[in-house]
């Protein structure tokens, strides 16, 4: 009996469609090749959903309906200035994405930057800097923090507005992103650098502590801590020295924004965000999806990166359905055709060595 999982696949809108399609053909290979299934239930989402709905709503019950019944989403990307003026609560991203991730508790956000050594020239950082290239995981914790936390507000005080958030994180909420984050760290450079504000923020207190504590139960794995604005400045200073970065929601946002714009190219990046672990397993529900938008400019065009969205389907393997040899050869396979000179627009420099092709193209040589 090979191995079955079922999966739901929401492509979305603008390049969504286009990448998912070639996303897919990696995934009947690798699955061809290392002997596993996957059922597919292909679902509307963001504006392709509005459409069809008459603007009623981007996230039918349907499409929640097969995302619970899945080991895991893997998601397109959703938006666009056809929806742009519809009302807030029904725009694609504020009413898909968000109640997407809000539903399913993804507390875990992981964005690998990485920048392989071929493609150094599209990174902003000097070249000497990452002369093997850039490959850190930032771990986001997605649920909590100021994003969430209660009292929120505006009020007059004094005659002037005021405006207030509040930063809160239980014991409960570290520790489980902690984890998630040492556990990425076992499976890589074992090397943990957890980003707080500990010398002014009473929550970063509790997480610094917390850190330390879980740290016990992964000796293997040598944890550092850096103050936020301090790690702004090292992951410019020294991006080559970095493993695997754990930090709050806000911190994080940040962070990863950084971390992005150092690797280069958004077509590239992929991200995971996970939930709870399965019962009695290591893996995690999540959604899997590249970390750029819908990128209306070049949608339709056949011109889109495919690789972020691949290598969001290699998140899903490793993360979710437990395949990691199969994710592990499509990153190799993707590696390879970056060396080998395939290029599409957004990573090409006009070099007389690169090979030029579009979306297919670049699946094709994933393939081959
Ligand atoms: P974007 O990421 O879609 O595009 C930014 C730039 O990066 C564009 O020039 C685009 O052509 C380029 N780009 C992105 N992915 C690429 C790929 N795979 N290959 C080649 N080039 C690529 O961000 P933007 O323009 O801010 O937003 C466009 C739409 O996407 C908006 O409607 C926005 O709301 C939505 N969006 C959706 C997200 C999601 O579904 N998770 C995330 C971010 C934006
Ligand atoms: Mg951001």
């Amino acid at each position: 009996m090979s191995r079955t999982y079922r999966i739901a696949v929401l492509a979305g809108d603008g390049i969504g469609p286009e990448v998912m399609t070639e996303t897919l053909r990696v995934l009947d290979a690798v699955e061809a090749k290392f002997g596993f299934n996957t059922e597919r239930s292909v679902q509307l989402v963001g504006g392709a959903a509005l459409d069809a709905t008459g603007n009623e709503t981007p996230l039918p019950a349907a499409t929640v309906e097969a995302c619970e019944q899945s080991d895991g989403i893997l998601f397109g990307s959703v938006g666009g200035p056809k929806w742009e003026n519809l009302p807030p609560d029904i725009q694609p991203e504020r009413g898909a994405l968000l109640p997407l991730r809000k539903h399913f508790g993804l507390f875990a956000n992981l964005r690998p930057g990485v920048c392989l050594p071929s493609l150094t020239h599209a990174s902003p950082v000097k070249n000497e800097l990452i002369p093997e290239g850039f490959d850190v995981l930032c771990v986001r914790e997605l649920t909590g923090g100021v994003y969430f936390g209660t009292p929120k507000g505006r009020e007059n005080r004094d005659g002037e507005p005021v405006a207030f958030d509040t930063m809160v994180y239980k014991k409960s909420e570290i520790q489980r992103i902690l984890r998630v984050a040492f556990t990425a760290a076992m499976g890589r450079g074992k090397k943990l650098v957890s980003v707080d504000k500990a010398n002014v923020l009473a929550s970063s207190v509790l997480w610094r502590e917390t850190a330390l504590e879980v740290a016990k139960e992964f000796p293997e794995v040598e944890l550092s801590h850096l103050y936020v604005d301090n790690a702004a400045m090292q992951l410019v200073r020294r991006p080559g020295s970095f493993d695997v970065l754990v930090t709050e929601n806000l911190f994080g946002d940040i962070l990863s924004d950084e971390m992005a714009m150092i690797s280069g190219s958004l077509g590239m990046l992929p991200s995971a965000s996970l939930g709870a672990k399965k019962e009695g397993s290591d893996l995690y529900f999540g959604m899997y999806e590249p970390s750029g938008g819908s990128a209306p400019d070049i949608a339709g065009q056949g011109i889109a990166n495919p690789i972020a969205q691949i290598l969001s389907a290699a998140m899903l393997l490793r993360y979710s359905l437990g395949e990691s040899d199969a994710a592990d050869a499509i990153d190799a396979a993707v590696a390879k055709t970056i060396d080998d000179g395939y290029r599409t627009g957004d990573i090409a420099t006009g070099a007389a060595t690169e090979k030029k092709v579009g979306t297919q193209g670049m699946a094709d040589a994933i393939l081959a």
